[in-house]
């Protein structure tokens, strides 16, 4: 959630006016796609919709790597953000960016753990 509200917030500041049928309306019906995927594999096997969920992640992760790597002014640009305090303090946007890809890492080995488990606990 933190990944989203910063990024929102970082739009913001920017204050580019975006198209809202590709930024808001073309990603809500992917999400609401993905979303429904994502249900119908668990009810028919949780193991894919992890494995599903997993590879999103990883996605995720190498576009952030990505991201900070074909920004290198990133580095010397202030992490200001009224969620800081909560997500974390940060040397540079660059160093947020490094945080995020890093929780995508983590997301992803959970997914990949929960996998393994029972369909229950
Ligand atoms: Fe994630």
């Amino acid at each position: 959630m933190f990944h989203l509200l910063i990024i929102e917030e970082l739009i913001a500041k920017a204050g580019r006016r975006q198209p809202q049928i590709k930024f808001f309306w073309l990603p809500q019906s992917i999400a609401f796609v993905y979303y429904q995927l994502s249900w119908l594999h668990f009810v028919l096997n949780p193991s894919w919709s992890y494995r599903l969920n997993a590879d999103f992640e990883d996605h995720a992760e190498h576009e952030y790597m990505t991201m900070v790597a074909e920004n290198p002014d990133w580095d010397s640009e202030p992490f200001e953000s009224s969620f800081a305090d909560d997500f974390g303090h940060f040397d540079s946007l660059a160093d947020a960016f490094r945080q995020i890809g890093h929780d995508e890492r983590v997301h992803k080995l959970e997914s990949e753990a929960l996998m393994t488990k029972p369909r229950f606990r």
